[in-house]
């Protein structure tokens, strides 16, 4: 394995019954990279994410994470190696506050265990206090600290996905999947989401895969672009490269014909 790459899929195969989602995908994310994944609807992206998150094992072939394999490992043993996610339809708490959806963020960082949560000891106080304090952190990131005690389920379309984003961010991981982080916003939240993820990399230092339709999003923040089409990776490079791809210019027609 290359001596940088932070994760790499190996030979990957996925199917649903009969149904290949996805076919002999090699695939290598390094360090510190922002890269786009895109293909048309139901080209295998978010099983892509899937796999990657352990909540589906592959079929065939083997993923690994800072070389180690993560494939067939479930998501709760994954999240802790540092790998945290976003999900396609939202996933929030709406009757919870927006500071609570965070902190379940970082169930998986908490060593104190229910025991020490039921009689509240002192090392879980400390713990608690901390976990609120990286909430916050992670809310003023995402510019959405002023709404902390607001619930969630009064948040625009726009802040959910910012939601989620602090939330994936919680659990401290090295590499943040993101899937249609722009799905729903308006141009003015699009332009902002483009920011906060180049902030994500820069100033985290955070490694970023992103699925993405809005193409002015996609080809503007990713440094690699890989495309999906009916489950196999038709094409991998550059923005300007993939976007004078003769297979990707294809499959993005065959969809809107
Ligand atoms: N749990 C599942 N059971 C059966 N088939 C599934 C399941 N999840 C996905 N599929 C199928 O696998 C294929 C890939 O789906 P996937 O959701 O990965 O596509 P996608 O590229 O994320 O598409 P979209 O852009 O619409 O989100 C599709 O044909 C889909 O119908
Ligand atoms: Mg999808």
């Amino acid at each position: 394995m290359h001596a940088k790459t932070i994760l790499k899929a190996a030979d990957i195969c996925h199917s649903f019954g009969g149904l290949m989602a996805l076919k002999d995908i090699d695939f290598t994310i390094n360090p510190r990279e922002i890269v786009g994944l895109i293909g048309p609807n139901g080209a295998g992206k978010t099983t892509l994410f899937n796999l990657f998150t352990g909540h589906y094992s592959p079929t065939r072939g083997e993923i690994f994470f800072k070389g180690r394999k993560i494939s067939g490992l479930k998501p709760y043993q994954i999240t802790p190696l540092g790998i945290a996610r976003t999900f396609q339809n939202i996933r929030i708490f709406g009757q919870m506050s927006v500071l609570e959806n965070v902190l379940t963020g970082q169930h998986c960082r908490t060593k104190t265990g229910l025991f020490g949560a039921i009689i509240r000891t002192p090392a879980h106080r400390k713990e608690e206090a901390g976990a609120r304090n990286t909430a916050r952190e992670m809310l003023d990131f995402v510019s959405l600290e002023d709404k902390k005690d607001d619930y969630a389920s009064n948040l625009s379309y726009g802040e959910r996905r910012r939601l989620e984003i602090a939330r994936a961010l919680a659990a401290n991981p090295t590499l943040l999947l993101l899937d249609e982080p722009a799905a729903g916003m308006n141009p003015q939240e699009t332009a902002a989401l483009i920011d906060l993820i180049r902030r994500i990399r820069d100033e985290m230092a955070k490694t970023i895969l992103l699925i993405e339709h809005d193409m002015k999003v996609v080809m503007g923040i990713s440094e690699r672009v890989a495309v999906l089409n009916y489950g196999k990776m038709i094409a991998e490079g550059t923005p300007g490269e993939v976007q004078r791809n003769e297979e990707v210019i294809k499959a993005y027609l065959g969809e809107s014909a």
